[in-house]
């Protein structure tokens, strides 16, 4: 009898199993098309910037030339001497009594007769030289009295062939920029630029540089490309920048000053970059901000991409991690007023101080900045006092501004639960939490903000990312399987647009021979670059944000991992469209019923976007970098019903149009 139940057992156990989706299957899913119950901020999903993985010095600023102005630690780091056995030279002055922002120059000594002489510079990893485009090499130099120096600078490929070529002959004693234009004759992803000098005597150069002509909005000496444009693909609602902990730097001399990355070019202040050496097993220890993209180029990026500017500023407090430096509370004032000047600048009349700044730099209309950040990813009592004066200050002067605060680098926790109640206490604003943790917290934490708090701050999820191992691994992977769990969570974020006001997955780009941290959303090289399938996440639910939350229910309640399902559903005022998200998180293909209740006349094909891959460790690479994107399609109604069969592990929006 017993194996007899056995038996019986054994035989219908795959049907036992389907029995809990085929019913499923029949349960309607019911979006009341009238009935919004809260309003989605045009911020919602927005971007994380931060200068980490070479993301900008070597990223998305265009600088081909890697220590231009020898101000590196090492001030040859990156240049290489080129037939150094002759009586030429180069001979590194320092200036800093005079020129403290840009201290060192290169002296160059040619006598007539020796061997040729040069300087070679690496780029970031190599230089990305397309064929057939123009590029601008320009330099800062002064010829010494009764010198004739002549500068031959050549782009050369990996095997050293040149592949485009240009001269210049300095032709002042005193400093004053040159530039000359060529065209490469070959495209090459690790070329290097050779500067030789023939002539006689001496000659000063400083700020070398070239740039590639294909900027973004062709603007000189600008930004990359095909990087920008992967941005303003996302239609992100804001962008946060400078960082990360850049903001805190490693102590307080090296913290991120904002002031010192505005104005003249070879006025900015380089300082090293905190991730230069932050991990043993990933160091970069030619990584230093150049300060190229500085503030205002961040103000002028989020306008161009219709984002929502938000700086970050540093409060007084070092990297945690690090030394964990602060300043004392009485010294604390410059720090305040570098906030308070932050928002004349950006804001302020063309006739203000900091306003008159902005116009110089060739905006005259105000940015119309709304929110700023105290402080990246703090914790402790330190941090509150801080956080409480910048506040005051900031209120007093600009009460209509939002401040955004955190709490610090962990979404729970002794630190997290302290900060979370002091700064509900001091009515604060907007308040950033961080999450990196496994998929499988993603898929729980789809109900975070169930039973949060309604009538205290609104959430920024500022930093989040599945980790495929753990925070910090060199093996992390931005697969598959992450990035669905990252959409199971972010339908919880949707369903909460009430409490959660902003998003952004972090860090955002990561040069492939130099990053220091995974995962990233997007990847690049000196050529080329791709979104990750987590990418595809963020876009898929910018691009169909929507603006008010609609209720999405199956026996009364969200779907928030039932049979491994999620979903959350949109009202979008601009396009008449109800948006429809729903991840299937289950092996099995599982089928939606989805009724749409609504008094209004629906149309009756819908447009069906997919994202989905067969293996959970399939990511996206340089080779196959749409291997995991969208895929569309069209959806036919049944009235105002719709009978959808979900792929398994897939992520799926849809957009049906309201008639009227
Ligand atoms: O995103 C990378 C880092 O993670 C950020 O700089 C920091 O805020 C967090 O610890």
């Amino acid at each position: 009898m017993k194996n007899k139940l056995l038996i019986l057992f054994i035989s219908f156990a795959p049907f036992l199993v389907t029995i809990p989706l085929f019913a499923q299957k029949n349960m309607p899913l019911i979006v009341d098309v009238d009935k919004p119950v809260a309003v989605i901020q045009p911020t919602m999903w927005g971007i994380f910037f931060e200068d980490i993985n070479f993301a900008a010095d070597g990223g998305i600023y265009a600088e081909l030339v890697k220590n231009r102005s020898f101000e590196f630690a090492r001030p040859l780091m990156g240049w290489k001497i080129l037939k150094p056995d002759t009586t030429n030279g180069v001979l590194i002055i320092n200036r800093s009594e005079t020129n403290p922002a840009n201290p060192r120059f290169a002296r160059i000594t040619i006598v007539p007769g020796e061997a040729s002489f040069g300087l070679s510079n690496a780029g970031f990893r190599g230089m990305g030289i397309k064929k057939g485009m123009t590029y601008h090499f320009s330099v800062q130099a002064r010829q010494l009295e009764g010198s004739t120096l002549k500068m031959h600078i050549e782009l050369v490929n990996n095997q050293g062939k040149m592949i485009g070529a240009t001269v210049l002959v300095p032709d002042s004693k005193n400093w004053k920029k040159y530039s000359e234009s060529f065209v490469a004759d070959a495209t090459e992803p690790k070329a290097r630029m050779n500067v030789w000098f023939e002539g006689n005597g001496s000659v000063d150069i400083d700020m070398v540089s070239l740039f590639p002509d294909d900027t973004w909005k062709n603007r000189p000496e600008g930004l990359r490309s095909d990087l920008v444009q992967l941005l303003a693909d996302l239609k992100p609602g804001f962008l946060r920048f400078p960082g990360g902990c850049i903001v805190e730097g490693r102590d307080l001399a090296n913290r991120y000053q904002w002031k010192n990355t505005v104005g003249k070019i070879e006025d900015r202040h380089l300082i090293v970059n905190r991730w230069n050496t932050e991990f043993a097993h990933r160091q970069t220890p030619d990584y230093f901000q150049s300060f190229g993209m500085g503030f205002f180029e961040y103000f002028q990026l989020a306008e161009d991409i219709g984002a929502e500017p938000l700086p970050i500023l540093n409060c007084g407090m070092a990297c945690e991690f690090n030394t964990a430096e602060v300043v004392t509370l009485d010294q604390l004032d410059p720090y305040i007023q570098d906030a308070l000047d932050l928002i004349e600048f950006a804001n302020g009349p063309a006739e203000s101080s900091w306003g008159k700044i902005r116009t110089q730099l060739g905006h005259s209309a105000p940015f119309n900045m709304k929110y700023i950040g105290v402080g990246n990813e703090q914790w402790g009592p330190q941090y509150i006092e801080r956080y409480e004066a910048f506040a005051k200050a900031i209120k007093e002067r600009y009460p209509d501004i939002k401040i955004i605060t955190g709490t610090g680098p962990s979404p729970s926790g002794k630190d997290f639960d302290f900060a979370a109640k002091e700064l509900k206490k001091l009515n604060a604003n907007i308040v950033d939490e961080h999450y990196y943790a496994n998929p499988e917290w993603f898929f729980q934490n789809a109900t975070r903000y169930d039973n949060y708090d309604r009538k205290s701050y609104k959430i920024f999820a500022g930093e989040y990312a599945a980790q495929s191992k753990f925070t910090c691994s060199p093996d992390n992977q931005g697969n598959w399987k992450c990035a669905l769990s990252e959409a199971a969570f972010m339908t919880g974020l949707e369903r909460n647009a009430d409490v959660v006001y902003m998003c952004s997955y972090a860090p955002l780009f990561a040069h492939a021979d130099a990053w220091q941290w995974k995962p990233d959303l997007i990847w690049f090289d000196n050529l080329k670059s791709f979104g990750t399938a987590n990418y595809y996440v963020q876009k898929l639910f910018s691009n169909n944000k929507g603006t008010t939350v609609l209720p999405m229910l199956m026996e009364n309640k969200p779907l928030t991992g039932q049979n491994g399902l999620y979903a959350s559903a949109a009202f979008d005022k601009n396009s008449n469209e109800i948006i429809l998200k729903l991840v299937n998180s289950d092996e099995k293909s599982q089928t939606a019923n989805i009724v749409l209740v609504s008094k209004k006349r629906l149309g009756s094909k819908a447009r069906m976007f997919v994202l989905k891959s067969e293996d959970l460790n399939n990511v996206n690479s340089m080779d196959q970098p749409t291997l995991i994107s969208p895929v569309e399609s069209e959806v036919v109604l049944k009235g105002k019903s719709i009978i959808q069969v979900l792929a398994p592990n897939s992520f799926s929006v849809i957009r049906i149009k309201v008639l009227q």
